[in-house]
């Protein structure tokens, strides 16, 4: 099954929104996988963030970043990684939706609250690298019966 990394940035948390953020994810049918309130290190936020190293705005992007507690998390569902990018909105919290947890929180994308994989491999990447091994759990939920069809698969159409 697909799993995205999911993380509440620091304003997301300083602003009092790890609730709030957390519950759409909730609610919307994904398992929770992991979940931690982490300080991280320039290194990891670096190395989180390799692909953007010769941008502009990369030193910015690791001080925020590292700026305060984030909050790490792995949700896992068919489909997780682009459902979540929806849920999330547009990089810009200005372009994003209306209904997005951006669109709805945020206004400045140097300060937009949280950060979802943009791709499978990106998830499996980054869950391995904000999870040590044992962090994360392997449960059910009673919710999951409710959530599957009965033929045990999801409409595409
Ligand atoms: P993430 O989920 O955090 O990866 O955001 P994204 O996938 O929507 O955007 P992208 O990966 O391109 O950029 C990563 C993060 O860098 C963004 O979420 C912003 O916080 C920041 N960022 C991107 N573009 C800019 C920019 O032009 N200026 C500033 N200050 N920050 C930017
Ligand atoms: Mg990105």
């Amino acid at each position: 099954v697909e799993q995205t990394y999911i993380m509440i940035k620091p304003d997301g948390v300083q602003r009092g929104l790890v609730g709030e953020i957390i519950s759409r994810f909730e609610k919307k049918g994904f398992l929770l996988k992991g979940l931690k309130l982490f300080q991280c290190s320039k290194d990891l936020a670096q190395e989180h963030y390799k692909d953007l190293k010769d941008k502009p705005f990369f030193p910015k992007l690791t001080d925020y970043i590292t700026s305060g507690p984030v909050v790490c998390m792995a949700w896992e569902g068919d489909g997780a990684v682009a459902s979540a990018r929806k849920l999330i909105g547009a990089t810009n919290p200005l372009q994003a939706e209306p209904g997005t947890i951006r669109g709805d929180l945020a206004v400045q994308t140097g300060r937009n609250v949280v950060h979802g994989s943009d791709s499978p491999d990106n998830g499996k990447r980054e869950i391995a690298l904000w999870f040590k091994e044992g962090e994360l759990c392997q449960w059910e939920s009673v919710q999951t019966p409710w959530l599957t069809d009965t033929d045990g698969s999801h409409c595409s159409s």
